[in-house]
């Protein structure tokens, strides 16, 4: 296979002295006597995403003096309390119903329950150092009473911020926003910061980069006998060449380009792990109905949203990732590194600080179905290679993207923006 040369070096990231959250350190390096930050995080999703799964550590380290926010209620809610999180939960169906494009008759709709979210905001940040600030709708109603809470506002932006992804309307806001109300943006990626230097005009340094971390050792340590027992338990086949696509099913994640993949893979068989997390319910028909169409049904399997990842990539043969846009970073790549096993993934955005093409992974151009099966094909005919580089994935995970660094670079942040 001749994949197009991705590779890009690790970029050099602002890198942020490594601290522990109740081990703070003073601007010069010193130790400082402050107690922890004390934080309301807020966060617009009832449903665990990538950004709800990225918030959930930080928040419950920061639970003993911190508290979250959600703007609607589900899973990710009982989640978080599970880790001992205190959580309230202040939703409003006019502005969950908000979607990202073509927006401007929803906002109407939905103004008076958006006051009403950002009196709930202000409110509670009224009683905590810092105000942080975890997806769009968040930091545009956190934002917005700013005049009421006056606390420093941290937003993390877990989004690539570019018409590819969101609407003329909402980048102007946005723009608007990071530019007058918030003290402190931190992007999960350099892809993510650099789209946000091109619509604010703020200067690099400004906006600095912290990757996600995981826990390395529950994707590395994952049971094999486990995973193998799963595969009967999903009816997958034991001892055909899998391949997981892991992540919510939605027309830019592209999980119909992995189905199509397979018309030019003979015995690959496809495990879809994830749901419509955001209401996606006409993509997954569609996509049961392209496998049917092309005659792969019985090699598709929906296994649908599950909190074992760990366990089920280990049962697979080859991860997945299929993005179509810019994916802002991916943690699904991170995780598939982590469990040891070979990672073909959508070289853009975030994904090419992660993934060096051939060396720790595969990268592939954004919806190229002929590209996604030659890597698969290729990966499948040559062990030896995904040896080398299944080995280098799991050192450069626990190099760059574990759990520990992250917790301590984002706290430090946090404890930077508090006056
Ligand atoms: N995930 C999960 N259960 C599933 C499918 C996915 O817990 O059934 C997790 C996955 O392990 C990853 C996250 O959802 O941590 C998806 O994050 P990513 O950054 O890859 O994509 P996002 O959905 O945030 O765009
Ligand atoms: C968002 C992005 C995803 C990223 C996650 C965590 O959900 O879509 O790419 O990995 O946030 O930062």
């Amino acid at each position: 296979m001749n994949g197009r040369p991705f590779t890009r070096q690790f970029p050099s990231v602002e890198t942020v002295p490594a601290i522990a959250a109740d081990a703070l350190v003073d601007d010069t390096g010193k130790p400082s006597r402050r107690r922890p930050p004390s934080a309301l995080f807020v966060d617009q999703s009832g449903q665990p995403g990538g950004a709800e799964l990225c918030l959930l550590p930080l928040a419950a380290l920061h639970a003993a003096h911190s508290e979250v926010l959600l703007l609607s209620d589900g899973p990710f809610r009982e989640l978080l309390e599970a880790q001992g999180v205190r959580v309230i939960v202040k939703s409003n169906a006019q502005v969950s119903a908000i979607k990202r494009a073509g927006m401007r008759l929803s906002w109407l709709r939905a103004l008076p329950g958006m006051y009403r979210q950002i009196l709930a905001i202000a409110t509670r940040a009224r009683y905590f150092d810092v105000l942080f600030l975890n997806t769009q709708k968040a930091l545009v109603l956190g934002a917005l009473g700013k005049p009421l809470h006056r606390s420093p506002i941290v937003w993390h932006a877990h989004d690539v911020m570019t018409r590819d992804h969101f609407g003329k309307m909402q980048l102007r806001i946005v723009r608007w926003l990071v530019r007058h109300a918030i003290d402190q943006v931190v992007a999960n990626s350099q892809a993510t910061a650099d789209a946000l230097i091109e619509l604010t005009g703020l200067p690099a340094s400004a906006i600095p980069v912290v990757h996600n971390g995981i826990d390395v050792d529950a994707f590395m340590h994952a049971d094999p006998v486990e995973a193998q027992s799963l595969r009967r338990r999903f009816n997958l086949p034991e001892n055909a060449w899998l391949a997981g696509l892991f992540g919510r099913l939605a027309p830019w994640k592209g999980q119909h380009v992995a189905i199509e993949s397979l018309t030019r893979l003979q015995d690959v068989h496809l495990a879809l792990v994830g749901g419509a997390l955001f209401g996606e319910d006409d993509y997954v028909k569609e996509l049961h109905c392209l496998a049917a169409r092309l005659g792969v049904a019985d090699r598709v399997h929906f296994v649908g949203t599950r909190n074992d990842v760990p366990v089920l990539m280990k049962a697979m043969d080859v991860i997945l990732h299929t993005s179509l846009k810019p994916e802002p970073f991916g943690r699904v790549i991170i995780e598939g590194m982590a469990a040891g096993r070979p990672v073909v993934a959508s070289g853009a955005g975030g994904v090419t600080e992660i993934v060096q093409h051939r060396m720790n992974g595969w990268l592939i151009e954004p919806g190229n179905v002929a590209a996604l099966a030659d890597a698969i094909e290729t990966l499948r005919a040559t062990p030896n290679l995904v040896q080398c580089m299944t080995d280098r994935a799991v050192h450069d995970v626990q190099q760059h993207f574990a759990l520990d660094a992250y917790l301590q670079q984002v706290t430090h942040i946090i404890a930077r923006a508090r006056r």
